[in-house]
């Protein structure tokens, strides 16, 4: 049998797009998006955000799927095919530590949404009052047993899905856990705007105020976009790895943004008008949609219900990310060898949820252990989507534009698609020129050396 062949392929066209915006839309878009615009300045952060997601982010989306789906290869062999013996497959391994340390942290909100299910089911989540939320959820975070318990269980099932390989456990369950996320999102949408004084939310997300927009608040908004599509860790390498030649690359490139972008959105219209009704402040950090959520569901009619349900999705959301994650690490472990893959899945995943262990009592007993002002939750968060994540996306779009041949990545974009000259200028355009220059002028303005 020839390589490819063997190789796993996507079941159908629907379920590479649903796959791959099941790993862009996640804990990025509902729960970080929300509390890195409320400590960054909202309406400037936003638009700087949108703004890297359009001129970055979707080029270097496709960028990541043209080395995939050309290789058809994993994380680290993909640049060892296109570039042999040089040291570009460091871009993997960047990717890999990324996403490793990633997960470590990703799986202690993770199992937040666990712990919030369970109290939900139970009831003990109706009725209370704003202030009694957020005690109660103050609680349930910093208690070292519960907190670490349901990281794991968010781990387990992280194993139990992508150990049985990548077809049957995350294609068919995003088909149908997506679509029921947005309508519950519309909802909830609909319910936050109609409080009395939402339109100060909206005030807060939509209407620039560029004086807020700091050095580092620019940074967060390039992590944040990288972040929300799952950019510059190799992770859209790998997934579309496993496409084949009849699928459009632009087309499911700029559906995963427009899909990402949407959800980003409607957390903001959900989580900022009724944070402004109900008098709270919108830089708690990560706690904040936990705080603002069950609040708003109160206000709704058989809110405990719909809570419920959202928090369903929500976990969904998160684990179909969380997948991405182990996936690309499994997948340049154990290539194609369906033994190896079930052992490395089980170790990777049981390594990561050790290595979590102290981003998970950083909210409990290890809440004072703080290096320059942050905990270590927020150190792991920092490295992996304000440095790690910028840098893999400086290196692969340097790798796209300097080390395929201009002829090889426009026959690629045209398999499965017709785009025109024009658009693959652009594209070009953008990802040699626009996006590795962004991003230094962005690190070297953080690190002080411009005087933006
Ligand atoms: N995009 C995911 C989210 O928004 C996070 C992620 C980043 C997943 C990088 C995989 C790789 O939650």
């Amino acid at each position: 049998m020839s390589q490819l062949s063997q190789k796993e392929q996507w079941a159908s066209k629907i379920g590479f797009i649903l796959a791959a915006a099941g790993s862009a839309i996640g804990l990025g878009a509902i729960w970080k998006f929300p509390y890195v615009a409320g400590t960054s300045g909202g309406g400037a952060f936003f638009l700087v955000f949108l703004i890297f997601t359009l001129l970055l982010g979707y080029p270097l989306l496709i960028g990541e799927f043209v080395i995939g789906r050309h290789t058809q290869s994993d994380a680290i062999s993909a640049y060892k095919k296109l570039a042999p013996h040089t040291l570009w497959h460091v871009t993997g391994w960047i990717g890999m530590i990324a996403c490793f340390i990633l997960l470590s942290f990703y799986s202690v909100v993770g199992g937040w949404i666990i712990l919030y299910l369970f109290r939900a089911v139970s009831g003990e989540l109706g009725g209370l009052s704003q202030v009694q939320y957020g005690e109660l959820f103050g609680q349930l975070i910093s208690d070292p047993f519960q907190t670490l318990l349901a990281q794991f269980i968010f781990i387990l099932l992280t194993i139990i899905v992508v150990a049985k390989g990548i077809q049957q456990g995350i294609e068919k369950a995003s088909k149908l856990m997506m679509p029921a996320l947005f309508l519950l999102f519309l909802l909830l949408v609909f319910r936050s705007m109609t409080l009395d004084g939402a339109i100060e939310g909206l005030k807060f997300l939509f209407v620039p105020d560029f004086s807020k927009l700091t050095s580092e608040a620019v940074l967060y908004a390039l992590g944040q976009a990288f972040f929300t599509l799952s950019l510059g860790v190799s992770v859209m390498v790998t997934y579309s790895s496993y496409l084949n030649k009849e699928q459009s690359l632009p087309k499911s490139a700029i559906s995963i943004v427009v899909m990402n972008a949407f959800v980003v959105v409607l957390a903001g219209l959900a989580i900022f008008p009724a944070i402004f009704s109900f008098g709270m402040e919108p830089n708690a950090g990560p706690t904040l949609v936990f705080a603002v959520l069950p609040v708003v569901f109160n206000h709704i009619p058989f809110g405990s219900l719909f809570f419920i349900a959202f928090l369903i999705l929500f976990l969904f959301a998160a684990l179909t990310s969380a997948f991405s994650m182990i996936e690309i690490i499994v997948a340049s472990v154990a290539k194609n060898d369906a033994k190896k893959r079930q052992s490395a899945t089980w170790l990777i995943g049981i390594l990561i949820f050790i290595v979590g262990i102290p981003s998970c009592l950083s909210f409990g007993v290890l809440a004072d252990f703080q290096v320059f002002n942050r905990t270590i939750f927020d150190i792991a968060d920092f490295t992996v989507s304000n440095v790690l994540m910028p840098l893999g996306a400086l290196l692969i779009s340097l790798f796209v534009s300097l080390k395929i041949a201009k002829d090889t990545l426009f026959d690629e974009l045209r398999q499965g698609s017709t785009i025109s000259k024009l658009f693959f200028d652009i594209w070009f355009f953008l990802i040699r020129y626009v996006a590795p220059i962004a991003i230094l002028i962005v690190f070297l303005d953080v690190l002080g050396f411009l005087d933006f």
